[in-house]
């Protein structure tokens, strides 16, 4: 079986660190890897409008903001199929008939689906198409005969809601769709990054992310103000590292050798927390150093996305052919689909021939 990535993201907004630690880093790497047959990252425009119907210009805003962040973290169009998934209308069709493979309890069960019903306010009205999200999700997963989805920790329930799709269309149609697996980063702080205020996620509307296109003095001004152990008030206080903001991003982003260029008086990430937590290191200095590496990190990124920049057009003439490119997988699995529920009438000539008995002999 081919081994094939499909992820997404939905565009809302720019893309942060958070993403970058929890999806985006991997992919590259995956993508560099070698080893996967195929790659799908998918702008997911009509999944983000299933919660902004009302603001179709802020999706549409996003897109380019969204493709950007993809070419200038190292997702290459020469390695990875870069699409958006309102330009594949098969997805619908797939989601229209998982649709009666999923019961409503079990969609009201999504505990990813619950919290972003708190978070929105929606509770009593919550629109049809934002409900039912996992089932499109589940198309846009297995349109591409998927194997693997790297996702952030927040998007298991929706794996999970695909796999069993999977299963009960296979058992009652026949083997044609892919159980797909989920693959989290192992760095467990990339799984999910604080936002600079020490909420436990990173959100626009929380005003709370250090974008991976903000500017060296952005990034500087976020890191500075972050939110530390409210207890260490003086440095010769102890302080606590863990669920600290600071040392979470130290311990999603940096590598021993940052130690010897930047804060040669520690030799590793272990001897910095020592300190910390027996008193005497001011939270200034560990900003500091967080500053360089979180800049190493992002420097790159932000010079190749100037470069994209000057060449807008281009950026959509790259989604443009992704798009149409995927559009040709995803016909191919909704024939195989149709053709497994016995819904491809005219090309069924056995169907014809019976029916034509029924009434002659
Ligand atoms: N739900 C994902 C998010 O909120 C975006 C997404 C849409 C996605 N379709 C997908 C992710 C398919 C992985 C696979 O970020």
């Amino acid at each position: 079986m081919p081994k094939v990535i499909l992820t997404g993201d939905r565009p809302t907004g720019r893309l942060h660190v958070g993403h970058y630690a929890g999806s985006l880093k991997e992919r590259v790497k995956l993508q560099n890897s070698g080893i996967y047959d195929k790659i799908f990252i998918m702008i997911a425009d009509a999944q983000a409008l299933t919660d902004n119907a009302e603001q179709p210009e802020k999706v549409r805003q996003n897109i380019i903001e969204v493709a950007l962040d993809y070419l200038s973290c190292g997702l290459s169009p020469d390695l990875s199929t870069l699409l958006i998934q309102s330009q594949i209308p098969e997805l619908c069709e797939l989601s229209f008939y998982y649709m009666n493979l999923v019961t409503v309890s079990r969609l009201q069960r999504n505990p990813t689906v619950k919290s972003e019903i708190q978070m929105r306010n929606f509770e009593a009205s919550i629109p049809v198409g934002f409900f039912t999200y996992p089932i499109s999700q589940a198309a846009d997963i297995t349109a591409f005969k998927a194997t693997t989805v790297p996702v952030g920790e927040d998007q298991l329930p929706m794996i999970e809601q695909t796999r069993e799709i999977v299963r009960k269309f296979n058992t009652i149609y026949g083997d044609v769709l892919v159980e797909p697996d989920v693959l989290l980063p192992d760095n467990k702080a990339c799984l999910r990054l604080p936002g600079i205020d020490g909420k436990a996620k990173m959100s626009k509307s929380l005003n709370n992310c250090i974008y991976l296109s903000d500017t060296e003095e952005e990034v500087r001004k976020k890191v500075m103000s972050m939110f530390t152990d409210p207890n260490h008030l003086q440095v010769s206080d102890p302080g606590q590292v863990e669920g600290n903001p600071v040392f979470i991003y130290l311990d999603a982003f940096c590598k021993e050798e940052m130690f010897a260029e930047y804060l040669p008086e520690y030799a590793n990430l272990e001897e910095l927390k020592a300190h910390y937590t027996r008193g005497g290191l001011g939270d200034v200095k560990v900003k500091k150093f967080l500053n360089k590496v979180l800049q190493e990190e992002l420097a790159p990124i932000r010079s190749k996305r100037k470069e994209w920049e000057k060449d807008i057009p281009a950026v959509y003439e790259i989604l443009r052919k992704g798009s149409m490119a995927a559009r040709e997988v995803a016909a191919q699995t909704l024939d195989d689909v149709k053709k497994a529920m016995k819904i491809n009438y005219f090309d069924d000539q056995a169907l014809i021939t019976e029916q034509s008995e029924k009434y002659h002999s």
